[in-house]
Formats: structure tokens, C-alpha cells, sequence
């Protein structure tokens, strides 16, 4: 949770800058053509049509600009799975109105803001989806990574689709990267951050947006929209990576994790904290009243900043998370619908989303040896994670890989 907090004080200082940089690119890129790493954009976007446009119009960045029109990708069509319910995106308009009851009860008068307004809209479950790529999970996946970002972030997602969110194929096996957005929060930049997503999403194809606020009491809104997202589309995919934008992964180490775990059932593994205490003092800033939570600990949870699970068990999650009344805390959350399902999370020591030492000024915390036996470590801002990337997949010589997988 403390990362999340983090990247919401980051968020604002990199709003303007995200905006001004893909503002530039997109501009020069219209103009030019071919000229080295800006322009891979484009290249990309040619290399890797959506398989859903193809019997449509020719949408060039230009007409995209100029179209008022639904973009390609919000198009669905309807897919068949082995189980019944919906096949598509079942939400389609949101009615959902503030609970005014509650501002007539004592203890919820005295509430700070942010909580207040977390339980005035807490029974509004669902949301209409605004860019969706119901596409991404057709044929078999060995992994999925999902990776929860802003509009604004677009610099994190650039960098992480050069490096480790990567689609690929190793060794036959598929992996396939998508980001999950809710609505900008700040007024001022909504609308132009809006179209630049859409542009991003139309290049690219790995968005996915739902029509509710980007802000931190929201994130278990996005876990739940996933959940319920790959339960409705994604029938094969055997495992699913989910984490933060600003982390660094190891894929390899991932898949031989993963080799090694081939016969666990229910496989849920990540950083995982027993016994966390919710905090009681007001003054702190991750406070929670008694009125949220009342028990004295916190069922098992992983860090929200990257832990992996198996696909069916995501799929038993989203049915879990529809029998809980929703927790401001996404991770916390989780470990919530894990208790449901009598599921305990495995505590793995490669995974760090709480920071690789404690000591922040200590060298480890750039020790690229230490970073290639780590499956994830949380954080590192787009220039750090590129170039701990290179350093790790160079010719690195390490005394000895730590004896963690
Ligand atoms: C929203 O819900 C309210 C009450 O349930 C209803 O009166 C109103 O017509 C609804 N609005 C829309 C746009 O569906
Ligand atoms: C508010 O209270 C009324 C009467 O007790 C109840 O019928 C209604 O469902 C409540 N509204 C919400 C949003 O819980
Ligand atoms: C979550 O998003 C909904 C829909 O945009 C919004 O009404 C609500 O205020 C948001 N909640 C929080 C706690 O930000
Ligand atoms: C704790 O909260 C639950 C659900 O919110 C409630 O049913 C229960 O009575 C509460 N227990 C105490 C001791 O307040
Ligand atoms: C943290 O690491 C730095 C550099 O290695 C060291 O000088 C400092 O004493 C350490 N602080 C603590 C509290 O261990």
C-alpha cells in the first residue's frame, strides 16, 4: 500500500511532463517517419494490427485526430465461453448515486473526506468499459501481466513495454501485456490526457479503461474490474503477473519460478505480509478507522506492487470479491477474497515491493547482481528501470545468483 501512496504524490509532478513529451512525440512522429527510437510507435502500430480492425476502415493518425467517432478498439464482438453468463462487457451506464443515508449517522459524520466519500459510493460496483481489447486473450497465454497505471503515466508504460512487459514468445510459451486505467482524476488535464490515451491505445492495443475515477481509494475498483474482465475473456491463460507501473520484473526468473511451481494448485505468490496490523492513530496518513475494519489484523496479503497467480484461481477470485463489500485497500482486498477461498498466499523473498533494503541509501538498492535474482523490486522510475534492464541483460558477471529462486 505504501507504493501506491508514493505514486500518488509522484503522479502530479509527472502529469505535465508525460503530456508535454507524448504531445512532442506524436507531433514529430506525424511528420517524419523512420528516424530511430521515437518513431518505433508507429512501426509497431503497423507490425501489429489488432486483429479486430481488419475489415475496417483505413484509420490513420490523421483521421483518428480528426474522429469524433467510438474508437476501433471499444468495438466488441461476442465471444464464446465454456461458461454461461455475459460474453461481453455487461455494464452499460452508470446510475449509481452517493448513499445519503449514511451522512445521517454519528459515526459516519466524523470521518475524514477521502473516507466519507469511499462509503457514499462503495455499493456502486461496476462501471461501463471505455477501451477494451476483448482480443487479448484469444488462443493460449502462458502469462498475462496486468500493470495498474495512470493516464498521465504514459513515460512508465513506454519503458515497460521496451523491457520487461515485453509480449513475447519464449520457448512456445505466450506472454501478453495490458494496462488498466480508470478515468484521469484532474479536471484541468481530462480531456486532452484522455485523447492521448486513446491514441496510445490505438497504437499499441494494450489499454484497458473503466468510466470511474484514477484516485487511491479506487484501486480495488480496478482489481475488481479485472477480475470480473478475465473471468468473462480470458478462458486460457495459465498464469497472470499483476503489479505496478514502476517496478522492475524479471521474466526469466518468473519462468523458472513458475517451472519449478508447474503442480502447485492455487498458486497465489508474491510479498506477502502475515499478521499486518491496520493503523489506528488519525494523524497517520494510513490510518483507518474502526468503522472500515474492525478485526485486529489483516488477513494475508501480497504487496499490490507485483505478485503472480494462476489463472483459474483469478477466475474463482472475481466470484469471491462479488461476496465482499469493497475495501478502500486494493491488495488488502485481495487477501480479503483469498480468505474467502481458504487460499494462503506464498511469501517469496524475490519479490520486493516493499524496497530491496531498508537502508535506502545503502548501494544494494543499485546492485544489478542482486536484481538478477529478483523476480520483482519495487521502485524504479522509468530512467533507473532502463537502465538496471540493460545492466542485468548485458554480459553481467555475478560472483554466484543468490540463493533465492
Ligand atoms: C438513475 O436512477 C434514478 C433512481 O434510481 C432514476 O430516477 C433515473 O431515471 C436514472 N437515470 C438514468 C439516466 O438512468
Ligand atoms: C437507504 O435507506 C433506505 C431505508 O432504510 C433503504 O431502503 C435504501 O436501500 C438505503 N439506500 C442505500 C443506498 O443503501
Ligand atoms: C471512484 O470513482 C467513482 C466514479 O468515477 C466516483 O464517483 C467516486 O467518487 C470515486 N471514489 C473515490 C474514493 O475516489
Ligand atoms: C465488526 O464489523 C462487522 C461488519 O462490519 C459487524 O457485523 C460486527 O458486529 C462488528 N464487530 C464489532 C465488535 O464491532
Ligand atoms: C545506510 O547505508 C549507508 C551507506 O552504506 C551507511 O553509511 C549508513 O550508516 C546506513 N544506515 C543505517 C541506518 O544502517
Amino acid at each position: 500500500m505504501i507504493n501506491n501512496r508514493d505514486r500518488w504524490r509522484v503522479y502530479k509532478r509527472m502529469s505535465l511532463m508525460s503530456l508535454l513529451a507524448l504531445l512532442a512525440l506524436t507531433v514529430v512522429q506525424r511528420g517524419t517517419s523512420n528516424m530511430g527510437a521515437p518513431f518505433e510507435l508507429e512501426r509497431q502500430a503497423r507490425m501489429h494490427p489488432p486483429t479486430d480492425y481488419e475489415d475496417k476502415p483505413d484509420y490513420g493518425a490523421k483521421s483518428f485526430w480528426k474522429s469524433s467517432k467510438p474508437l476501433p478498439s471499444t468495438i466488441e464482438s461476442p465471444r464464446i465461453t465454456h461458461e454461461n453468463g455475459p460474453t461481453t462487457w455487461d455494464i452499460t451506464s452508470t446510475n449509481c448515486s452517493a448513499n445519503l443515508n449514511l451522512s445521517r449517522q454519528e459515526w459516519f459524520k466524523g470521518l475524514e473526506v477521502n473516507f466519507k466519500q469511499f462509503l457514499q459510493y462503495r455499493h456502486c460496483r461496476y462501471f461501463p468499459i471505455t477501451l477494451n481489447h476483448p482480443e487479448k486473450c484469444s488462443g493460449d497465454i502462458y502469462l498475462l501481466m496486468v500493470i495498474k497505471s495512470v493516464a498521465t503515466q504514459h513515460d512508465r508504460r513506454e519503458v515497460i513495454r521496451k523491457t520487461w512487459g515485453k509480449e513475447q514468445v519464449v520457448d512456445g510459451k505466450r506472454i501478453k501485456t495490458l494496462f488498466l486505467l480508470g478515468k484521469p482524476s484532474n479536471e484541468v488535464e481530462k480531456a486532452n490526457h484522455q485523447k492521448l490515451l486513446e491514441y496510445e491505445d490505438y497504437i499499441y492495443g494494450d489499454i484497458l479503461q473503466w468510466d470511474f475515477l484514477d484516485s487511491f481509494f479506487n484501486l480495488t475498483l480496478k482489481e475488481t474490474h479485472f477480475l470480473k474482465w478475465f473471468h468473462m475473456y480470458c478462458p486460457n491463460v495459465r498464469y497472470v503477473f499483476k503489479g505496478d507501473d514502476d517496478v522492475f520484473v524479471s521474466v526469466q526468473n518468473i519462468f523458472e519460478y513458475l517451472e519449478m511451481s508447474s503442480q502447485v494448485k492455487d498458486l497465489f505468490v508474491g510479498d506477502v505480509i502475515f499478521k499486518a496490523k491496520p493503523i489506528r492513530k488519525r494523524e497517520n496518513k494510513y490510518y483507518i478507522p474502526h468503522a472500515l475494519y474492525n478485526k485486529t489484523y489483516y488477513p494475508p496479503y501480497a504487496g499490490g506492487g507485483g505478485f503472480l497467480m494462476d489463472g483459474p484461481l483469478v477466475k474463482r477470485l472475481h466470484v469471491a470479491a462479488d461476496t465482499l463489500e469493497l475495501y478502500p485497500i486494493d491488495d488488502v482486498f485481495l487477501g480479503m477474497c483469498l480468505e474467502v477461498l481458504k487460499v494462503t498466499p506464498i511469501k517469496h523473498n524475490a519479490f520486493k515491493t516493499f524496497g530491496l533494503v531498508k537502508n535506502k541509501s545503502s548501494k544494494l538498492n543499485k546492485e544489478p547482481c542482486l536484481f538478477k535474482s529478483m523476480i520483482v523490486v519495487h521502485k524504479l522510475l522509468p530512467t533507473d528501470l532502463i537502465r538496471m534492464w540493460n545492466l542485468v541483460n548485458s554480459n553481467l558477471v555475478c560472483s554466484q545468483k543468490a540463493q533465492i529462486l
